[in-house]
């Protein structure tokens, strides 16, 4: 009985000592099956309780209970440090510095093209008029014949036309979208379309794509004045209050009497610089009265109303309000340009 109490000692003291050296759960999980599995040192030795004669049975058994009891207490504990231990571990190795600054993310900014467009739409509809929209796949009634461009008039050819079959082209200006609006509403009409318009021209003021943003205000007895006047309050808002404005005669199939409206130049204030090569003066925009034939073209009747419209160019605008002298800068899409507005 002694020597099989001091065996059992034996393996108590290995599997206490086994188990404290254990650094991980799956170690602990070995010394566990080592000892207390199905064919593990403890086990067999309960095992054995049977060839012992029945006076010998129970002080065995409370002592082999006893040992198996220590082995699954200190198992127990063990685990408790050891899944502590992995824990801190793996915190460690994963941690991050939150006092790191973080990445930051890009923000862009709107393009100078479009915030020229946006202002000049806040100016008008500011003044009543509202937004109206037309295709840039443009049927010819509409971008020419409509506007009073007899077929072969030698004005189309100003227009230098991106032709996508013989009665469909890229529009040429946002004009178009006058008659489309005429043709479907009554009036009196105040509208503003801004819009994509293709030529087939390039240089450092010219690009085959550009922007246009067009006006047409009709009703019964709008006169010139009218004209001058929404120009003129445009055009101070725009520019400044001190800005001069002419007006000259000009020629559009679309509208009669017709003018260029000029603004001082902002670059040497109208005293004769590069930019307005030495005249002091900006052309802007081209305006007029519409004509009484693109009146009948929509059933309007020329008689009972009249009406003005003007047509302007964002990029030529656009590079006069920050001094750019290459329109190309705009389509290129370089951050640092960008990043300036
Ligand atoms: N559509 C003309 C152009 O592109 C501009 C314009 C519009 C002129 C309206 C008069 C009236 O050149």
């Amino acid at each position: 009985m002694s020597t099989v109490n001091s065996s059992l000692d034996k393996i108590r003291q290995e599997a206490l000592q086994e188990v404290r050296e254990a650094a991980t759960i799956a170690a602990l999980e070995q010394v566990r099956i080592k000892y207390l599995g199905k064919k593990g040192a403890i086990t067999a030795l309960m095992k054995e309780m049977g060839s012992l004669s029945p006076e010998e049975r129970p002080a065995f058994g409370a002592v082999i209970n006893q040992v198996k009891q220590d082995v699954e207490t200190s198992i127990e504990e063990c685990r408790t440090t050891v899944r502590r231990k992995e824990r801190e571990e793996s915190l460690r190795a994963e941690a991050v510095d939150i006092t790191l600054p973080g990445y930051r993310r890009g923000v862009g900014t709107v393009h100078p093209l479009n915030r020229v467009c946006q202002d000049i739409i806040d100016t008008f509809t500011s003044m009543g008029f509202s937004v109206a929209e037309g295709p840039e796949v443009e049927l010819d009634f509409y971008n020419f014949e409509s506007l009073n461009f007899p077929p072969n008039h030698p004005a189309r050819d100003m227009q230098d036309t991106f032709f996508i079959s013989e009665d469909v082209v890229l529009r040429t200006h946002t004009s178009p979208v006058q008659i489309r609006v005429m043709e479907r509403c009554k009036p009196p009409v105040k509208i503003i379309a801004p819009g994509k318009v293709y030529r087939c021209d390039a240089d450092v003021t010219h690009t085959p794509m550009f922007h246009q943003i067009e006006g047409l205000l009709v009703d019964e007895k709008v006169t010139f004045s009218d004209l001058k006047g929404t120009l003129e309050f445009f055009i101070h808002r725009f520019f400044g209050p001190e800005t001069g404005v002419r007006f000259r005669p000009s020629f559009f199939p679309f509208t009669e009497p017709s003018a260029e409206v000029d603004i001082q130049c902002v670059i040497c204030g109208g005293k004769g610089c590069r930019v307005c090569k030495g005249t002091g003066w900006l052309e802007i925009l081209g305006a007029g009265m519409v004509h009484p034939n693109v009146f009948r073209s929509v059933g309007y009747d020329p008689e009972e109303v009249t009406g003005f419209a003007f047509g302007m160019g964002i990029e030529r605008i656009t590079m006069l309000r920050y001094r750019i002298d290459d329109i190309r800068v705009l389509f290129e899409n370089d951050l640092r340009f960008l990043r300036q507005f």
